[in-house]
């Protein structure tokens, strides 16, 4: 079928709602998947175009429709979001509306001051550009990508809610925020009218921070989802480096996973961890996932992937029982906080 200038080859799986249960976003009326696959890694210009492409549309089919990106991501920066959106143009501009798209500014991305940070400059400048490499007119959640101390948190939260007043983002959010900001940013956010819809923090079975720091209480508190991040611990909660870095593995190329991390420590709790996933028929990658996602206050686990392989795997994470009383005991003990993460 042809759409618009291209010839439309791509026709997403007619079952692509059947794998995944959804999941309400705190207390809004937006459903996620409990999946959402995010484009930080891999997708850039370091990686086939081709495989890139792959992995976007079998997460569709998969029914995982939201997909996270930010201004930074590539490399280079910018380049994730110019990826998607050639395949949104190509392939997925007729499923737009099944689509949850997400979008974030403030990391750092150039020296310049507009570059960086949470001034109503710097993200609605970035959220402008960011539509244009999307090649979409809206966004459907519109992230400040971490806190800035440095400018009144109610700038940050003005330009936030105008991004959605201007009709360019449909939902805000906020990411590695901890309880104090994130809930000073959900009271300015529901007096401005448009309520916080979700966080994005970090959260495994080796990163217990929002537990300790009382986000996830604060969640349900304030009626906020929370989309956790790296949940399987960039691959280390996988069976992926039990024995070695195997070729092309994220600790073998990448400035955010280093060889070092794996040491005598993280293998012995990795390996336990991965016995226990196995007497329960499932993977560790599929353990991690389920495990995140036992809390109701985490709406959708954060995921990347570097094949279609590793998405169809981890999808069916959530197609085993629930984790017991005694095997929750027995993840904390081997899944110790800071393990491989020098945290
Ligand atoms: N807000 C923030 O500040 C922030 C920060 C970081 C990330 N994020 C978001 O979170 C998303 C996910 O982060 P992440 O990539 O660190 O998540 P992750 O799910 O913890 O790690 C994903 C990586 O693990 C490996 N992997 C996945 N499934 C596997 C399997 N079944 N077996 C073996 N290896 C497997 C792959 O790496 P390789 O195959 O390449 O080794 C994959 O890219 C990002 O894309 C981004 O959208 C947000």
């Amino acid at each position: 079928m042809a759409h618009g200038a291209f010839e439309q080859t791509y026709a997403a799986a007619e079952d692509r709602y059947e794998h995944l249960a959804y999941r309400r976003a705190g207390a809004s009326g937006l459903d996620l998947p409990p999946l959402s696959l995010g484009l930080w890694q891999k997708f850039g210009t370091d990686y086939p175009p081709r495989t890139q492409r792959e992995i976007i549309l079998r997460a569709f089919d998969l029914g995982i429709a939201h997909f996270d990106n930010a201004d930074r991501y590539g490399p280079p920066h910018r380049a994730a979001q110019q990826v998607f959106g050639a395949v949104l143009a190509k392939d997925l501009a007729p499923y737009r509306d099944e689509l949850v798209l997400s979008t974030k500014a403030g990391n750092p991305i150039g020296p310049s001051p507009y570059l960086k940070g949470g001034s109503r400059k710097s993200l609605l400048n970035s959220l402008d550009h960011s539509l244009r490499d999307l090649r979409t007119d809206y966004v459907d959640v519109f992230y400040h990508h971490r806190p800035d101390p440095t400018v009144p948190i109610e700038e940050t939260v003005g330009a936030l809610a105008s991004a959605v007043q201007q009709g360019k983002a449909l939902y805000v959010g906020v990411s590695n925020y901890d309880p104090e900001q994130a809930h000073e940013a959900a009271v300015l956010l529901r007096e401005a009218g448009v309520p916080l819809l979700v966080h994005q923090p970090r959260y495994s079975i080796f990163d217990r921070t929002p537990e300790r720091s009382g986000l996830l209480d604060l969640a349900a508190r304030d009626g906020f989802g929370l989309v956790v991040y790296s949940p399987l611990a960039q691959g280390l909660l996988t069976d992926k480096y039990l024995e070695d870095i195997p070729a092309g593995a994220r600790a073998e190329n990448s400035a955010f996973l280093k060889p070092d991390q794996i040491d005598a420590a993280y293998r012995e709790r990795a390996a336990a961890l991965n016995d226990l996933a196995k007497d329960r028929g499932q993977s560790l990658a599929q353990l991690a996932l389920q495990w995140v996602l036992r809390r109701p206050e985490v709406t959708s686990a954060l995921i990347g992937a570097s094949s279609t392989w590793q998405l169809d795997h981890n999808a069916k994470a959530l197609d085993f029982p629930d984790l017991t009383d005694d095997e929750l005991e027995h993840i904390d003990e081997h899944g110790v906080h800071g393990t491989g993460l020098g945290i």
